[in-house]
C-alpha cells in the first residue's frame, strides 16, 4: 500500500519507461562504436580521450558516453593519475565484445538500425492492425520475407540476428525434451543452422536438415555452417508451396509466430501430413502467460511482430490448439526459464 502511495507522489517506474530508448540507443551507440572492443584490446583502462582517439570520435561525445554507460553499469571506473579510466565489466567483456563466443553484437545492430527504426510506427501498426514496412522501408510487397530480405546485406544482418538469439537460449529449447529418439530431423526455416548445430551438439545420433528459401541456404552455407559438417543437410523449398519430405521430428523455431491462424494451421497441417507415424513436431516460441499478465519480453515481442509480420506471439494453450486442429496429439510444454519455451507434439 505505502508503495502504491509511494508510485502516486512520485513516478519514478514512467519516468524510467520514458528513458527507456535512451538507455537502448546509449548501449547500441557504445556497440556500434566498438567502445567495449577497444577496452578489451587495451591490457590497461583507458581515459576516455583515449578511446575516442582510437574509435575517431569528439572527446566530448565519448567521455559523455562512457559516463552513461557507467551509469548503466557496463563500464566500471576509476582515478588513475587524477584522470578517469574506464575498461568492461563481466558482463560486458562476454556479451558486448564482437569476439566473444557469446556476443549479443549482432542482435544490438538489428535492433538498432531496424528494430528501433520499425517501431517508430508502432502507433500506425496499432491504429491500422498491419505491418509497416512500407512506411518503414518503403517495400510494398505482403510477402513479408520480402520485405525482411529487401536486400542481400538486411538478408545476412536478419540471419546474423536469428543467429545470435541461440548463443544463448539454443542448448536450453533443444534439451528442454529428450529428443535423442528422433534422428532424422528437419528444421524447417531452419535459417543459419544454429538450432540445427545445437541439436546435432546435444543429441549425437541426429542428423538434421535445413528446410529454408533457396536464397538463405545459400548464405547459410557461406557464412554460417561449415563445410565438413556432414550431419548438417540443406533442403531448400517454400514451406508454403513445396513438399516437405519426411522425418522423424520437425522443429519450428520462431516460425509459427511470424504468421496468421490460418496459415499456421496449414503448414502445421502440412507437417502433420509428412511426419513419420510416432513422430513429432517441437515449436520453439516465446510464450505469453495464460493469465495475460506476462512475461513483458514476450508482449513486446508480440507488437514487434505486428510491425513487422503477420503474426503474434501466442499462449501455450493457443500453441497446443493449433497443433491439435492440425492434428498432433499429447501436446506438451516445457518452460526454459529463459526469453524461448518448448511445445512438442505427437503424431
Ligand atoms: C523468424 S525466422 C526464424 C529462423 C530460425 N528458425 C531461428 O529461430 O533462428 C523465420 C525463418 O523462416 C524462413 N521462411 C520464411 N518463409 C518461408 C517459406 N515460405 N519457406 C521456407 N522458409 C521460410 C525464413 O527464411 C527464416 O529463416
Amino acid at each position: 500500500m505505502e508503495c502504491a502511495n509511494q508510485e502516486l507522489e512520485y513516478p519514478q517506474k514512467l519516468l524510467n519507461y520514458m528513458n527507456g530508448f535512451l538507455i537502448s540507443k546509449t548501449m547500441f551507440a557504445a556497440c556500434e562504436l566498438g567502445v567495449f572492443d577497444v577496452l578489451q584490446e587495451g591490457a590497461v583502462p583507458l581515459s576516455s580521450s583515449a578511446v575516442a582517439e582510437r574509435l575517431g570520435t569528439s572527446a566530448d561525445g565519448m567521455e559523455r558516453l562512457l559516463s552513461a554507460c557507467v551509469g548503466l553499469q557496463l563500464l566500471e571506473v576509476r582515478e588513475h593519475h587524477g584522470e578517469a579510466v574506464y575498461n568492461n565489466t563481466d558482463l560486458s567483456r562476454l556479451y558486448l565484445t564482437k569476439t566473444s563466443p557469446k556476443t549479443l553484437h549482432h542482435s544490438i545492430t538489428y535492433y538498432s538500425q531496424t528494430i528501433y527504426h520499425c517501431f517508430s510506427y508502432v502507433t500506425d501498426a496499432i491504429r491500422e492492425g498491419k505491418s509497416q514496412h512500407l512506411r518503414a522501408f518503403g517495400v510494398s510487397s505482403d510477402e513479408i520475407f520480402e520485405a525482411i530480405y529487401r536486400s542481400e546485406e538486411e538478408m545476412l544482418r536478419f540471419m546474423q540476428l536469428m543467429n545470435s538469439t541461440w548463443n544463448i537460449c539454443g542448448k536450453d529449447v533443444v534439451t528442454a525434451f529428450d529428443l535423442s529418439t528422433f534422428t532424422n530431423i528437419f528444421d524447417l526455416g531452419g535459417c543459419s543452422g544454429a538450432v540445427a548445430k545445437e541439436c546435432i551438439s546435444a543429441y549425437p545420433h541426429s542428423r538434421v536438415t535445413i528446410y529454408d528459401l533457396p536464397k538463405v541456404l545459400e548464405m547459410a552455407r557461406k557464412h554460417f555452417v561449415p563445410q565438413d559438417e556432414k550431419r548438417i543437410l540443406f533442403h531448400e523449398g517454400d514451406f508454403f508451396k513445396d513438399p516437405i519430405p519426411e522425418a522423424d521430428l520437425y522443429i519450428l523455431a520462431r516460425i509459427v509466430h511470424d504468421w496468421s491462424q490460418d496459415k499456421c494451421v496449414e503448414l502445421l497441417t502440412k507437417v502433420h501430413k509428412a511426419c513419420k507415424p510416432g513422430g513429432g513436431v517441437l515449436l520453439i516460441e516465446a510464450l505469453l502467460n495464460e493469465d495475460r499478465r506476462g512475461p513483458l519480453t514476450a508482449q513486446l515481442y508480440s507488437l514487434n511482430m505486428l510491425v513487422q509480420t503477420e503474426g503474434k506471439e501466442r499462449m501455450a494453450s493457443e500453441y497446443a490448439n493449433l497443433l491439435e486442429l492440425a492434428g498432433f496429439t499429447d501436446v506438451q510444454v516445457q518452460r526454459t526459464g529463459k526469453i524461448y519455451d518448448a511445445i512438442l507434439g505427437r503424431k
